[in-house]
């Protein structure tokens, strides 16, 4: 069976995306820069050392792969945006970029193709002329986040001259109770608020996590799919409609509704709640046209194992 290898395959997408892997019978190797935090090696899953910011690579895990799954990058929502948390977000993903393709540049290897992550985040807010979707055609968005993932997608880009196939994912807010934004919403639900951020009318574009994995094997297993795709699902919601959904599915009727504002939430994130009070439609139809089929394609469906 083929062998894949992830990079920041230690996160939220990467851990379910590595179990999946495993289940269906691949070889899964890690590219971290910390391997000796892991030590459930088995004959199909090991871990590899690299250091993207120093220009490290473990050039044997590259000749082992077949395919590479390039997910890592500091985590955006994380930390508040200072100037070095920034160059962070950009340059973990650029310098990994670059890293990958220098190694598949001079090291003889038979990786057949690349899956890189991008992010909705390329796109700008909702506007009058846009609020059909965005479609993978649109621009980059002039601000922090459009400009990363240009910069993002550029890095990884030249891997077409060497021969290998490249999909590059945009994801919207991935929904796993394991971490993320899903993690996140529901911290407040803990004591029956419901916050609901801003206005809570900014509409958000979202994956269901199980859908993600299911979508990065598939990108690898069907040869014609290539270049952008949003992966997001058919139905973006409002920021209310979602933690509303929550609530109910949490808590029942026990809980209540707390609007925070924007000036508030302006204060604790700075910069970064720019993006928790945009509204960012996202079309999903040239997933759809590809064959790929939404498990969850609504979010109370996504919704369905929150206990
Ligand atoms: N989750 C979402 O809602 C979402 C939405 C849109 C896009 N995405 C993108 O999809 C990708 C995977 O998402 P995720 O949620 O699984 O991310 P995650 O949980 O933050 O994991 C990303 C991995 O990247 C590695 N990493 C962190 N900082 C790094 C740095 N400075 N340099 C190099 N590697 C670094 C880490 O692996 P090691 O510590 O093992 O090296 C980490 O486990 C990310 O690039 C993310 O931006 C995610």
């Amino acid at each position: 069976m083929a062998t894949v290898l992830i990079t920041g395959g230690t996160g939220l997408i990467g851990r379910p995306l590595t179990a999946a892997l495993l289940e269906k019978g691949y070889e899964v190797i890690i590219l971290t820069r910390d391997p000796a935090r892991y030590t459930m090696h088995t004959t199909r899953l090991s871990y590899a050392a690299w250091d993207p910011a120093a220009g490290v690579i473990d050039i044997a895990a590259i000749t082992k792969a077949d395919h590479i799954i390039h997910l890592a990058g500091a985590g955006v929502a994380d930390k508040r945006w200072s100037k070095k948390r920034k160059r962070e977000i950009v340059e973990s993903r650029v310098k990994s970029g670059e890293l990958l393709v220098k190694a598949l540049k001079e090291t003889s290897n038979k990786v057949q193709s690349v899956i890189s992550s991008s992010a909705i985040g390329w796109y700008g807010p909702d506007s009058k002329e846009q609020n059909a979707g965005f479609t993978e055609e649109a621009p980059p968005a002039a601000d922090f986040l459009g400009q990363t993932c240009k910069q993002w997608e550029a890095s990884i880009e030249p891997v077409t001259q060497l021969g290998k196939r490249l999909v590059k994912l945009r994801v919207g807010i991935v929904l796993g109770k394991e971490g993320g934004a899903l993690k996140e919403f529901l911290k407040p639900l803990r004591f029956g608020i419901a916050s609901i951020l801003g206005s809570g009318r900014q509409v958000i574009s979202w994956i269901q996590l199980e859908d993600m994995v299911r979508l990065y094997i598939t990108a690898i297993e069907k040869d014609n799919m290539n270049g952008v795709y949003n992966a997001v699902t058919p139905s973006p919601v409002t920021n209310k409609q979602l933690i509303m959904a929550l609530a109910r599915k949490k808590r029942g009727r026990l809980y209540i509704p707390v609007y925070v504002p924007s000036f508030i939430l302006k204060i604790i994130l700075g910069e970064m709640s720019i993006e928790v009070l945009k509204s960012t439609s996202v079309s999903c139809n040239k997933l759809s046209k590809s064959g790929f089929i939404f498990q969850y394609p609504t979010i109370t469906a996504a919704f369905n194992d929150i206990k």
